[in-house]
């Protein structure tokens, strides 16, 4: 259980922040379906800010997809049908909870493959409507912005860099449904880059820990790759052009012999860390200016997240500008259902604390939903990956 005491450890001394919003006890069952994970979890939030996560199962569908090298929709939409009831009875028999105990049920509404939205919302809804709970239609990037209040109690604002294979982005957090996109990619994902560099390099489906893997034993420095955007001022990302050089430079050099691809793996690693590391560090300035009075932190979230020489560059990038990097546990990092069941409590209480009546169950699945709708739409933005 994550209860204030344990994440005063985390909260570098500040005052337990959820007593500002969130009255519980609340429990929510959460349901995600958007991509290639089937997930359903059971979160609940007692009266003293305790928050717990009961249960927290998911099915991840990669062997279905490795013979095709990315995510194919059909297939997913399919697998979720197949599956979710049953992780759905696992989530609540895990918790120890039936559909009475429930407060709501929560569903990813979009962005994602609208197939496994369709799936995911639609079952949501009719287990709402049986059990004669309130839907909650959450935004599955809100799930991401979010999960660092259930990990760590991180108080508002702070700073989220989202790193997934669907998503690069830095967002402003500053409230729940509060979130202002800072800098964004123009063209791929990040975690696509990883996936599209493993699948020139042969090395198999996700691409991200697969490259991580061969970059280990290779040299950062062999081969010389653009920092895309790096001479532009601003915080927005691109790595199409990288995609482009590393193609190249793996056809200059053909037939790569073992060493060669780690070579090239570790290359690719040293230019997306570089970028990412530099990209923060803007970031973090602006926050600061943003935000005098705020204690700076940097989340990070996403699949990508998990990357050790990313990680590691962004905590020495933290520590140069005195900021916090909090990176949720792995698990919380990548798609689940827990993130999505924590943004239904958080709505949930912003709801109860307003006086209001929160039910959502004509909300429609939505495949483009960005989080800061005020935000110039980017062009491409990431969403043409695999796990877009
Ligand atoms: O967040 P996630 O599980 O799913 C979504 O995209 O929503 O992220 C998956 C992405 C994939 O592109 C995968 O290759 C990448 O995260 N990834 C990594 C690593 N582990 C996963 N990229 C770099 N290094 C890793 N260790
Ligand atoms: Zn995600």
């Amino acid at each position: 259980m994550i209860r204030p005491e344990s994440a005063s450890a985390n909260a570098a001394g500040s005052s337990f922040p959820l007593a500002s919003a969130p009255a519980g006890p609340l429990t929510v069952l959460g349901i995600e379906t958007s991509c290639d994970e089937t997930a359903a979890a059971v979160v609940r939030l007692a009266p003293d800010g305790g928050r717990e996560i009961l249960s927290d199962v998911i099915r991840s569908q990669t062997g279905e997809h490795e013979a095709f090298g990315g995510v194919v929709p059909e297939i997913a939409a399919r697998a979720h049908i197949r599956i979710l009831d049953g992780l759905v009875r696992a989530a609540l028999k895990d918790a120890g909870v039936g559909f009475d105990d429930l407060d709501a049920v929560a569903a990813t509404a979009g962005p994602g493959l609208i197939g496994g939205v369709i799936v995911g919302l639609t079952t949501a809804k009719a287990i709402a409507l049986a059990a004669g709970k309130p839907l909650v239609a959450i935004n599955h990037l809100e799930g991401h912005a979010l999960t660092a209040r259930l990990t760590d109690g991180l108080p508002f604002p702070y700073l989220l860099l989202l790193v997934s294979g669907g998503h690069t982005q830095f967002l402003l957090v500053e409230g729940v449904g509060r979130y202002r996109r800072l800098g964004s990619t123009i063209d791929d994902a990040l975690g696509e880059a990883f996936d599209k560099t493993a699948k020139l390099l042969q090395l198999g489906f996700p691409g991200g820990p697969a490259v991580e893997r061969a970059a280990r034993s290779g040299d950062p420095s062999r081969f010389p790759l653009p920092r895309p955007m790096l001479d532009r001022p601003g915080i927005d990302f691109s790595f199409a052009g990288l995609k482009t050089a590393l193609r190249t430079t793996a056809e200059a050099n053909a037939p790569l012999s073992p060493t060669d691809v780690a070579d090239l793996c570790a290359s690719f690693q040293q230019a997306v860390t570089d970028v990412v590391g530099e990209k923060s560090r803007r970031a973090l300035a602006l926050f600061a200016e943003s935000h005098p009075n705020a204690e700076p932190v940097l989340v990070i979230a996403g699949g990508v997240a998990a990357n050790a020489a990313i990680r590691t560059r962004l905590e020495g990038e933290a520590a140069k500008a005195g900021a916090r990097l909090v990176a949720p546990p792995g698990r919380l990092c990548t798609d689940n259902a827990a993130m999505i069941a924590w943004a239904g409590i958080e709505r949930l209480a912003q709801a109860h604390a307003a006086g209001e009546v929160l039910d959502e169950r004509d909300a429609p699945a939505r495949p483009r939903w960005p989080l800061d709708a005020e935000a110039a739409a980017v062009i491409g933005s990431g969403r043409k990956g695999a796990k877009a």
